[in-house]
């Protein structure tokens, strides 16, 4: 009796294994032709490969400067690491759908991960609130706390300082005063509050990267794995410091209800409405579940934080390394600003123009995101094969910007100029893409730009920043969002603040 069950369960599995190579082999000859294919093992494919390796390596296998594919089970990951590619991909419909290592996030409807069905309303409501009008009104509040940060880094003159960590809760500090529009004049993340939740959302983000290692744990299996417990725990506690914002932002209506004063109402007939007071309207209008708005803050405190402090600590390690940028920045300022603390206004911010070309330069460095992920909901046509509907698709930023090919020798020098307008003129639109591109590109992107660039002026003009760390030793990890692995590799001085017309 056991040995018929087990024959004909044998059986079973031959046969499914024949059927899913037979088809494998069939959409390679029809679809897949075109494409270069990396092999693996009959049924798992390349499975084997991935585990245990960061992204960087688990993309090494495929092939630089051609559209290449493997299987991993069943499942087809695609790679694609040219400019041109980047273009159809982010540019189509078809590719709207995020790849499913968004969904170890765990975060349903928040505009980084929802499924189209559900961004495309979220993102057309939420655009407006981080538009030019509404960044422009928050240069007050950015300027504020970049000159609280440089008073609370005084305190650590000459001695070594963890810069991700100051920037994170500064950009904290940020996100909640602009867009959830809480009044943290009192309450700061900079006095030590934020830290707790950085090494919290740095230990999620290294567990989602941990599961993406781990190839058996893509799918419910790893509901039965230790990890599980312990990382529901860790996301639990990162909803309840969200949740508590909210909480903090209702009291704060309730109060200014007894004074009279309808805030949300007053935002929505002035059409200014931040982010919460937009997502807050919906779900008052029952537009919006209060899921989808608990979500939507989750989202833009995990796309809009550690993002930032990221590539902010990223600059500052290059200008610590190359003085002779350093110089040229603060020369820049000298020539701009009357003072060491002269608030930054937008007039001053168009004239910054080499501390731009220093940031682009960061952002081409350190890509926040080193890959981005889409899935194909149909068959998507390109260089004359066809990717199948369903498929993974994995743009390889990091691998596009370290590629000679397109920046030259000097690809991997820490080099400004190449963004100057002449050496660029001939580029292909999409090569440069740190913020992502097309409909699914970052919302955040004009909010980022300013209030990175007024974060270079406070700090730069208050300290001169150095550093032992050369070229060869800054660590990159290319998580899903990039980590810099130099913890406390910057030192500060006071620097000494005199413009040419100061100096007699
Ligand atoms: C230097 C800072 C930043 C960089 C380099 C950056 C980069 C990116 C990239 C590459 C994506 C696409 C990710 C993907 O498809 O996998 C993205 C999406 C997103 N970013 Fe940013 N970001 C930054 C700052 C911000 C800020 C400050 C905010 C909010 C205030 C923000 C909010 C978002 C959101 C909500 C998405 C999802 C957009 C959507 O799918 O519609 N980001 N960002």
């Amino acid at each position: 009796m056991f040995g018929g069950v087990f024959s004909a369960l044998s059986l079973a599995i031959l046969i499914l294994v024949l059927v899913v190579e037979c088809w494998k082999v069939y959409l390679n000859k029809t679809k897949l032709k075109n494409f270069y294919h990396v092999k693996g093992w009959p049924v798992i494919g390349t499975a084997f490969n991935l585990i245990g390796k960061n992204n960087e390596q688990i993309f090494e296998s495929f092939k630089t400067n051609e559209l290449s594919y493997t299987w991993v089970g069943p499942m087809r990951l695609f790679h694609v690491d040219r400019p041109e590619d980047f273009q159809a991909i982010l540019t189509s419909n078809k590719c709207l759908k995020k790849a499913f290592p968004y969904d170890f996030l765990n975060n349903r409807t928040g505009l980084l991960t929802a499924h189209p069905s559900i961004w495309k309303d979220h993102r057309r409501t939420l655009n407006v609130t981080l538009g030019s009008k509404m960044v422009h009104s928050f240069m007050p509040i950015f300027n504020e706390k970049f000159n609280k940060m440089c008073n609370l880094l005084e305190r650590k003159l000459n001695s070594n300082i963890d810069i991700h960590c100051a920037f994170f809760n500064v950009s904290m500090d940020l996100v909640l005063s602009t867009s959830f529009g809480l009044n943290w004049s009192k309450l700061s993340m900079q006095n030590g509050r934020g830290d707790e939740i950085h090494n919290l959302i740095i230990e999620i983000m290294e567990d989602v990267q941990n599961r993406i290692q781990k190839c058996w744990q893509w799918n419910p299996i790893y509901k039965f794995t230790q990890n599980y417990e312990t990382d529901v725990e860790k996301f639990r506690k990162f909803y309840q410091f969200s949740r508590s914002t909210l909480e903090i932002k209702r009291m704060d209506l309730a109060e200014k209800l007894e004074h009279g004063e309808n805030e949300l109402d007053e935002a929505k007939e002035k059409n200014c409405q931040n982010f919460l007071q937009k997502c807050l309207q919906l779900e008052f209008e029952q537009k919006w579940t209060m899921e989808e708005v608990y979500e939507e803050m989750d989202t833009m405190l995990i796309a809009s934080v550690d993002t930032s402090a990221t590539v902010l600590s990223g600059t500052i390690i290059m200008l610590a390394i190359h003085q002779e940028y350093q110089e040229r920045v603060v020369d820049e300022m000298r020539e701009i600003f009357e003072s060491v603390d002269e608030p930054v206004t937008n007039d001053h911010l168009k004239r910054m123009s080499f501390s731009e070309l220093v940031i682009k330069e960061a952002l081409r460095y350190f890509p926040i995101a080193p890959f981005i992920g889409r899935e194909c909901t149909a068959d998507f046509p390109i260089n004359g094969g066809i990717i199948p509907k369903g498929s993974q698709v994995f743009l390889d930023v990091l691998r596009m910007n370290k590629n000679p090919k397109y920046y030259g020798e000097n690809v991997n020098e820490f080099y400004p100029e190449r963004f100057l307008p002449e050496n660029c003129a001939n580029w292909h639109p999409y090569l440069s893409v740190p913020f992502s591109a097309g409909p699914r590109n970052c919302i955040g992107n004009r909010y980022a730009w300013t209030m990175m660039k007024i974060a270079l002026s406070h700090i730069l003009r208050r300290f001169k920043l150095t550093t032992d760390l050369r070229m060869q030793d800054v660590v990159i990890k290319p998580y899903l969002l990039l980590k810099i692995g130099n913890k406390n590799a910057i030192r500060i001085e006071r620097r000494e603040w005199k413009r040419e017309s100061q100096i007699i």
